[in-house]
């Protein structure tokens, strides 16, 4: 299968220039740093993006990340409230594509989009959802937001007039609360500035010890080396989760382990007393009937530093969804979810030992950002997912 060929021949189709945006110190990405981490823009203003996305967890939920067992989904700024799913990380997605239908082996295949279900486009769409949602950050509507960025109490006032200023013309002071079009257009460029400081190089180090190992700069012990072996060959991880370097139009792109489509791992019903209680989470199937239980293919790197596993965090460790991938099916496991689409062709069954599981968790491990502070190699990246 060459998913990630097809997939990459995708994302150039996208004429945005990745060294154009990811330039970190730009007033845009300024501005949308301070946005990100502004728990002002909350309804009890205790929460931020960075509450559930932060650079300590990877830019996922570092609460889950403490006690997944536990915590397998985030609060809402209303701490009463929570959300049904697993908060993936910010990392990398400025790589998922838009949403679309790709062509694999004459197969026609939904890919990209950002959230597990791809139901937002870009970055930029994804960011205006967080401020409105009722169990995350629960504002009234887009003027209530607009609102407390322009409010002289807001720590960051004095910042956000001179950055909506001189990197969109918006001028905050006499923009008119109750005018739709200037509200709006102002809460659209809100949304592109956080997307602009998603792109920045915070967010994608590509500073793994694999990247390394793939720029011939580290070695990997025997157990890593073999979980490589194993990942790539007979436990069958990079049929979804691409592990290796590909050149496109020129460039190096390294591996984003995941081809962006989507699969239904058949992963069960979760019994977290934060969730149990939920209707049939049926993923892409909310969105097309064909597709009932699929959720799209996570990036694996950072991996270790964001459980809990899967969209619903049923799996607490990489040793446990490891476990899952080596035996689902076997009858050890809860029905699945949603028992449409359940894929049991490329997992279950694998046949693993317990040693093998451990060398595939140790190499998954290689993945995490920070082996080293600088990327291994320069490259320049192909463009990625466009800003508008
Ligand atoms: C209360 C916790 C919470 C807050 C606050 C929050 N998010 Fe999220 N975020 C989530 C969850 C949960 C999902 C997955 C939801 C889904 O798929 O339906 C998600 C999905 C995403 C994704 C998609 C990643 C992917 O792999 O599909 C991005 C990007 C993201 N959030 C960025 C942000 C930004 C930017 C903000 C602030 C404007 C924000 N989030 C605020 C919990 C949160
Ligand atoms: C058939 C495609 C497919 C194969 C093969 C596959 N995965 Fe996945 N993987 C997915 C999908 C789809 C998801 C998200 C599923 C969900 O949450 O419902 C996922 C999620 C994960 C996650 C959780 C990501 C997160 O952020 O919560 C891990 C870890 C993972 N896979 C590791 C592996 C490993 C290790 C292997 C090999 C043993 C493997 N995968 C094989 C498709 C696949």
């Amino acid at each position: 299968m060459n998913k990630i060929r097809l997939m990459l021949t995708f994302l150039c189709l996208f004429a945005t220039v990745f060294a154009a945006t990811a330039m970190a110190g730009t007033a845009e990405s300024q501005l949308g740093q301070l946005l990100y981490f502004d728990t002002y823009l909350s309804l009890q203003q205790n929460q931020s993006c960075a509450s559930c996305h932060h650079q300590k967890a990877a830019f996922a939920d570092p609460l889950n990340a403490q006690d997944p067992w536990n915590n397998v989904v985030s609060l809402g700024s209303d701490t009463t409230l929570n959300g049904g799913r697993n908060a993936p990380t910010a990392s990398y997605a400025a790589f998922i594509p838009t949403f679309g239908l790709i062509e694999d082996e004459g197969e026609k295949l939904y890919a990209g989009g950002q959230f597990w279900d791809g139901r937002a486009n870009t970055l930029k769409d994804q960011a205006k959802g967080p401020f409105l949602n009722p169990v995350e950050m629960a504002m009234k509507d887009e003027a209530a937001v607009i609102a407390a960025i322009a409010d002289p109490r807001n720590k960051n006032y004095k910042s956000y007039l001179k950055l909506f200023s001189s990197a969109y013309g918006i001028d905050l002071q006499t923009l008119n609360l109750a005018d739709d079009v200037q509200v709006m257009n102002a809460y659209d460029k809100m949304a592109q500035a956080i997307a602009a400081f998603e792109q920045t190089n915070r967010f994608t180090e590509f500073t793994s010890k694999y990247d390394y190992y793939l720029a011939g700069k580290a070695k990997l012990n025997a157990q890593e080396q073999n979980g490589l072996a194993l990942f790539e060959g007979k436990a069958l991880c990079s049929e979804c989760h691409p592990s290796a370097a590909e050149v496109v139009r020129g460039s190096i792109v390294p591996p984003l382990f995941t081809d962006f489509t989507y699969d239904n791992l058949g992963i069960p019903k979760s019994e977290n007393p934060m969730i149990a209680g939920l209707a049939i989470d049926y993923g892409l199937g909310e969105r097309f009937i064909t597709e009932k239980g699929k959720f799209r293919v996570s990036t694996l790197r950072n991996i270790a530093f964001t459980p809990p596993y899967g969209h619903n965090g049923f799996f607490a460790t990489l040793a446990d969804i490891v476990h899952f991938y080596n035996t689902a099916g076997d009858g050890s496991w809860p029905a699945p979810e949603v028992t449409d689409n359940v894929n049991r062709d490329e997992l279950g069954n694998l046949g693993l030992t317990p040693q093998e599981e451990a060398d595939l968790v140790a190499f998954l491990m290689t993945l995490s950002d920070g082996y080293k502070k600088e990327r291994p190699t320069t490259f320049v990246l192909p463009p990625i997912t466009p800003l508008q």
